[in-house]
């Protein structure tokens, strides 16, 4: 899935608001505070020497029309990178080695039926896929201890009821993440397309914003982290755990 020109435009927008509250340079403002460097595939070391970025930036300086400029060049540079510490890939779930002991979920549209990814028809899917995801973890990494989870995501039913208890009542609103997907994701459906509800409501907030500290609020979805021990993952998807 590819996000569309208009979930740029939404992050152009954001940048250009923050900016003048925070005092930074639109540059700076597009680093810090949008997911264009990960879009552009160079990873999550935000490295404003990095010179694919010094490329975008220096032309962004002279470009007539930032939108398409930056447009253009997404087009060009774009590819998926994968989570740090991506360790296995299972239908729309993915997880990574967050520490010896704990591994993170994530996840990314990838319905061979081009359903609707959290819709009730596709659940018995999603399950599956994360059974598989499990049974793999107690195959190929017996040391893990706990799974954690932040994203936006974890505000929808369709979503929620994929997950243990303990996992969901462990929610907690987590620190704004400006320059990740767990953020910005809530603007898109599966096609790529921004969602006209939220981003409208968002477009909306970022106008009235009068103080840096508004910033997070204009987002209407707050990324929830979570976090629970493999065992109520284990009992939930019906894993057999090998002896331990
Ligand atoms: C996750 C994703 C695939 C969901 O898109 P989708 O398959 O088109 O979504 P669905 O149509 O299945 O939506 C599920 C439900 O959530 C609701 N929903 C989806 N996005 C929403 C949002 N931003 N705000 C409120 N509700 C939302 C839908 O209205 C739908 O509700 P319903 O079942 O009552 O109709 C899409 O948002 C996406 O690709 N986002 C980018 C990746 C991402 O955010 N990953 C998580 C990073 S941690």
């Amino acid at each position: 899935m590819q996000p569309s020109r208009e979930f740029f435009d939404l992050q152009l927008r954001f940048a250009d608001r923050v900016a003048a509250l925070a005092g930074l340079s639109f540059e700076d403002a597009l680093l810090d505070y949008t997911n264009l460097y990960i879009r552009f595939g160079l990873g999550r070391a935000f490295d404003r020497m990095h010179p694919v970025w010094r490329e975008y930036a220096d032309g962004l300086r002279t470009a007539d029309d930032a939108s398409a400029w930056t447009w253009h060049f997404y087009q060009t540079y774009a590819h998926e990178t994968p989570p740090p510490h991506a360790a296995g890939t299972f239908g729309c779930f993915k997880y990574a080695d967050e520490s010896d002991d704990l591994i993170r979920l994530h996840f990314q549209y990838a319905d061979p039926t081009g359903a609707a990814a959290l819709g009730i028809e596709r659940m018995p899917a999603r399950l599956a896929e994360l059974h598989a995801l499990f049974v793999h973890v107690a195959h190929n990494r017996p040391q893990t201890r706990c799974v954690a989870g932040t994203s936006w995501l974890y505000h929808l039913t369709g979503y929620r009821r994929l997950f243990p208890d303990a996992y969901l009542a462990s929610a907690t609103v987590a620190p704004a993440r400006f320059r990740n997907m767990p953020l910005w994701g809530q603007f898109l459906d599966r096609h790529g397309d921004v969602r006209p509800h939220p981003a409208a409501q968002f477009i909306e907030r970022v106008a009235r914003a009068t103080h840096p500290d508004d910033l997070a609020g204009c987002f209407p979805l707050q990324p929830l982290t979570l976090e629970a021990p493999v065992d109520a993952f284990y009992a939930f998807h019906r894993v057999s755990v090998p002896e331990r």
